[in-house]
């Protein structure tokens, strides 16, 4: 027999349940409330028999473990740990090993914890800190309840105190407490109030630090480490889950102290992002809870590239997203602290995200002017492109043409033709100075047009030569060019197959009706009359060719070189060696171009 066989067979499925809710009996059944929605007359049943339980309200059900995973939003490893617990019975998970080496990670995490919390709450060396953390509105109540702590101004003091608690030097590195140096190590939160960062159970994964008085950089993190993953976090979910369940929507805000606030405001729902775009992981998780997320960030999430992309992840994820608007240029903390009540408002007026888009580009253009309307159609028109769910495109497709006053149609039309520009690999932090959507604007209105003399050129082939270009066709970003190149291959190839030049009306003859207007532009474009000397048209083809590898490279340069820097910034060394790889690398091919 396995082990979660073992388990069922040890526990009694109304005594684990019952831990949670009042179960009464129903016949050979028991009976309640569903935890999981909001009911007024019970249709949760539980078979003690059958070692299940199933809602008739909501349509969820299972076992015990899956009880456990959904009411504490945890994974299965995770159920089976606390179950066996439950059941008296020790698991023989191969993963032992590798257990007890996290195990002690959480336990110097717990002590440094425990010692960051008194210093701020017991020890004089904390009394600034505790006194600002008060002048930001936090009660002892909070303060307790989110463990806070503050790491005195010293090199040595965390070191000293887990040193004598019997925690190596190698354990005060790998939970990224410490930092190393020659003589060991040296504390890494140094005059800074330090917030325990837990997973939904509550285990401190790490710690975020905010610097007390001025300096850089404002917040350290605990870098990566087995325990903590920065893009699979969010701050304060193990005392907002149940909220967010209860309510059915989460709260996402950017920092530690505005979720606090919130929270200690009664607005419980909430989670703060750390000041990154979503992540994959971090939906992921959310989605145990809600499917409704209502974002307040300081950022303007229409106009940043990386919160874009944290939106279409969520919205690919089937998450109802909505935008919470602040008046003025406060953050939800200072709010809280001024009027709870403002911020209880703000979030009950959230709008969804389509709508706030619409809301920033008829801000920042003018909807009635005719190069406005170009500019909001340029920037819109690839956002709603990506909305999955075609009723709700279909819906924004109206409000887009009421606001700009032009045919729906004509925009379900372009729709269709315009291409998604690929997304960049890695989102950069917030903190980035450059935006690289900025960069990415000019490479590609330089490539764009690389691209379109480059189709004109081919379509332009001498007709001494017998010519069949070889490059890949993802060298063009523009999907009806990169559709015309192919054609436009097979049709080289097969002329030099029989031996016959190159006609562009036959080509012309052999393309689908969308693309021969496109491509009659392409060869109305004006080319040097030189080129009709076929050595110098091989040689230009190559030039462009080359220049527009140039740019490609280029371009993945410079967002590797932000990447970078914010992998610096973030103390992220794993990161940054394999970015530094990956630059070396490109760095060398765009050489060899030349
Ligand atoms: P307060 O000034 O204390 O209210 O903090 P805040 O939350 O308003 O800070 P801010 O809006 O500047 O940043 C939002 C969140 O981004 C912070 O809570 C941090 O989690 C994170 N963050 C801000 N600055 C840094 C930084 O320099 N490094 C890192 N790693 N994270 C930062
Ligand atoms: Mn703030």
């Amino acid at each position: 027999m396995d082990e979660v066989e073992q388990i069922k067979q040890k526990l009694n499925i109304v005594d684990v349940i019952q831990e949670y809710l009042p179960l009464k009996k129903s016949g050979v059944n028991f009976k309640a409330n569903c935890p999981f929605h909001q009911e007024t007359s019970p249709s949760f049943m539980v078979s003690p028999e059958r070692g299940i339980w199933h809602c008739f309200g909501c349509s969820v059900g299972g076992d015990i473990f899956k009880f456990i995973m959904d009411k504490e939003g945890i994974e299965f490893k995770d159920a089976l740990e606390i179950l066996a617990k439950k059941a008296g019975i020790t698991l023989k998970t191969s993963s032992k090993k590798d257990r007890d080496g996290t195990e002690r990670l959480f336990e110097v995490n717990q002590k440094a914890q425990q010692f960051f919390h008194y210093i701020l709450t017991e020890h004089t060396l904390g009394k600034p800190a505790l006194n600002y953390l008060k002048k930001r509105g936090l009660t002892d109540e909070s303060i307790k309840e989110f463990g806070i702590g503050y790491a005195p101004m010293s090199w040595d003091s965390l070191t000293n105190f887990l040193k004598k608690r019997g925690f190596t030097v190698g354990e005060m590195i790998a939970s990224s407490l410490c930092v190393p140096s020659k003589r060991g190590c040296y504390d890494r939160f140094r005059g800074r109030i330090v917030f325990p960062l837990m997973d939904v159970r509550g285990r401190i994964l790490g710690f975020s630090g905010r610097i007390l008085l001025k300096g850089e950089p404002k917040y350290t993190n605990t870098s990566q480490t087995a325990i903590f993953d920065k893009s699979k976090f969010l701050f304060g979910i193990h005392l907002a889950k149940g909220a967010i369940k209860e309510k059915s929507e989460a709260i996402l805000v950017e920092g530690e102290m505005d979720m606090i606030m919130s929270f200690q405001s009664g607005i419980k729902n909430i989670v703060a992002s750390k000041g990154t775009a979503l992540t994959e992981s971090q939906i992921e998780l959310l989605k145990r809870y809600t499917d409704t997320l209502d974002l307040c960030f300081d950022t303007d999430l229409a106009g940043d590239a990386a919160s874009r992309r944290g939106i279409e992840i969520a919205d690919k994820a089937g998450m109802n997203l909505k935008v919470v608007k602040l008046s003025g240029a406060k953050d939800p903390a200072e709010v809280c602290l001024k009027d709870p009540k403002e911020w209880e408002d703000a979030v009950a007026q959230s709008i969804p995200i389509y709508d706030y888009y619409l809301g920033s580009v008829s801000h920042r253009f003018d909807p009635k002017s005719a190069v406005g309307k170009k500019q909001i159609y340029a920037e819109v028109l690839p956002i709603w492109k990506k909305i999955s769910d075609l009723v709700v495109q279909d819906h924004y497709v109206q409000k887009l043409a009421a606001l700009l006053q032009v045919k729906d149609d004509l925009i379900r039309k372009d729709l269709k033709t315009i291409s998604t520009l690929p997304s960049q690999a890695l989102v950069p932090a917030k903190d980035d100075r450059v935006n690289p959507d900025l960069i990415g604007v000019k490479v590609s209105d330089r490539k764009k047009l690389l691209e379109e003399y480059l189709l004109s050129l081919l379509l332009h082939l001498p007709d001494d030569i017998t010519y069949v270009p070889n490059f890949p066709e993802t060298l063009f970003n523009e999907e009806s060019l990169r559709q015309i190149y192919v054609l436009l291959v097979l049709y080289l190839d097969s002329i030099a197959f029989k031996g016959k030049s190159f006609r562009i009306t036959e080509f012309i003859a052999t393309l689908p009706k969308e693309l021969t207007e496109i491509v009659d532009k392409f060869y109305l474009l004006e080319i040097d009359e030189k080129l009709e000397e076929s050595v110098l048209w091989q040689k230009e083809v190559g030039n462009v060719i080359t220049e527009m590898k140039r740019i490609l490279i280029k371009s993945s340069l410079e967002i590797l070189s932000l990447q970078i820097k914010s992998a610096q910034e973030f103390e992220r060394p794993e990161t940054l060696e394999v970015l530094n790889r990956k630059f070396r690398d490109l760095s060398l091919k765009l050489k060899n171009l030349s």
